[in-house]
């Protein structure tokens, strides 16, 4: 994503001509960069070859997940939903794992006639619905066990979930038990530890910790387990001034804490493979002039974006034309939804805009499209996936007429 002659392009491609084309507002995904994260991830964990599992929470388009698993990738889902895309995208079942505190007998089945990898399980009543089902199929089913560590990630209040708080897995009391559960079942396998401590984490110190804990209890329950699953977490950097997670330093912790058992590494990331690939590029409607700041009322709303709305996420704006010339005005960005929380970032010192002019939201290829939804009976928008100069719609723009 760079500017080209002061017109912002996603690989060869303007967003001008995108919009021109397809109008306004638009997903648009570089397929250069997301092959570049994928590389990038393979190559600092290369020393342990784990198996990659992309969380399909982070981008739910079926192409994209293709897309993900031509490149080697698996796929963690959370509901019989995710794990209908990821098998239509292509990835092999045994490269699929199965989270979520609320799996339904349904889902559970479904899985198991699929012949997934693992369902990691995250309660008592989850390991014995399993069993239930399992030995109703005459099955030997293989699960994981999902460890709240009760590790502050020092991300996000709403993102954390590794805090003994939070509704995610079972404490360590409730994990010995559950260990000596299983390995007295007859239709379940006990084959993995899995953790998820939460989401956008930059610094390697939380897993650090989580990594010590998981260690500890391994080595407390003297149960070989052939995969240790990860999740995922790792955080990107959303503006040029802050940090994302060093994965050299996460790679060595966790050889420092997980060698010795030999296990397999799993990981779940979502957004640190898809995060930075897209850009949603929305015109101004109106600017509305006010007292303290011009409000910049864009054709995209919290329906299309909700992390603004929903974390106070702040995700980078550029004009889509540079000119260079400077506003005096404080801008804020908002939609055309009637809420207050429809609103995105506000800026000082941006480029002097006018109505009709266009501007893009940059990282927004995880948890963008896939937390959008139909609110004040807003179609969701067009997905576009560049490769070089090839533009490929990998969704159409839902049309009205499909939601009245
Ligand atoms: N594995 C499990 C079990 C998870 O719950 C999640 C994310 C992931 C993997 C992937 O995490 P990632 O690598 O993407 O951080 N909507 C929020 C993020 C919610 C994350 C939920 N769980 C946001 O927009 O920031």
């Amino acid at each position: 994503m760079k500017y080209i002659n002061k017109s912002f392009s996603i690989e060869k491609v303007k967003a001008q001509n995108l919009a021109k084309k397809f109008n306004t507002p638009i997903y648009c995904y570089s397929y250069k960069l997301l092959k570049e994260n994928i590389n990038n991830f393979k190559k600092n964990f290369k020393s342990f070859s784990p198996l990659i599992c992309f969380a399909v929470k982070a981008n739910t388009n079926v192409n994209i997940i293709r897309e993900i698993g031509k490149l080697g990738l698996g796929a963690d889902v959370v509901s019989i939903g995710e794990l209908m895309k990821a098998l239509k995208a292509g990835i092999n079942p045994k490269k699929i794992v199965f989270s979520g505190v609320g799996k339904t007998v349904d889902e559970i089945s479904y899985a198991i006639d699929k012949k997934i990898l693992l369902i990691n399980a995250e309660s008592k009543s989850e390991i014995i619905e399993i069993e239930k089902i399992a030995k109703s199929k005459k099955k030997i089913i293989n699960i994981g066990i999902r460890l709240n560590p009760n590790t502050d990630a020092k991300t996000l209040t709403q993102i954390s979930t590794g805090k003994k708080e939070n509704k995610f897995g079972v404490d360590k009391k409730t994990f010995f038990e559950l260990v000596k559960y299983s390995k007295n079942s007859k239709n379940i396998k006990l084959k993995c530890l899995s953790v998820h401590i939460g989401s956008q984490i930059v610094n390697h110190i939380p897993y650090e910790k989580m990594l010590k804990v998981v260690n500890r209890i391994i080595k407390k329950t003297n149960y070989k387990f052939e995969f240790i699953d990860l999740g995922g977490g790792m955080g990107i950097s959303y503006d040029n001034n802050n940090k994302k997670l060093n994965y050299k330093k996460y790679s060595i912790a966790i050889k420092k804490n997980l060698k010795t058992h030999k296990s397999k590494i799993i990981f779940e990331p979502g957004r640190s493979i898809v995060g930075n690939i897209g850009v949603l590029i929305s015109k101004i409607i109106y600017i509305k002039e006010n007292e303290k700041k011009d409000f910049i009322i864009l054709d995209a709303a919290m329906n299309d974006l909700m992390r603004p709305a929903l974390y106070g996420a702040n995700h980078r704006t550029l004009p889509v034309l540079k000119t260079n010339q400077i506003s005096k005005k404080t801008y804020q960005f908002v939609g055309p939804i009637c809420e207050s929380t429809d609103k995105f970032i506000t800026l000082k010192k941006f480029q002097k805009l006018k109505e009709k002019d266009l501007i893009v939201m940059c990282d927004v290829g995880a948890y963008g499209m896939s937390l959008s939804s139909n609110y004040n009976v807003r179609p969701k928008p067009v997905e576009i996936l560049i490769k070089g100069s090839k533009i490929n719609v990998i969704k159409k723009r839902q049309k009205l007429s499909d939601l009245i």
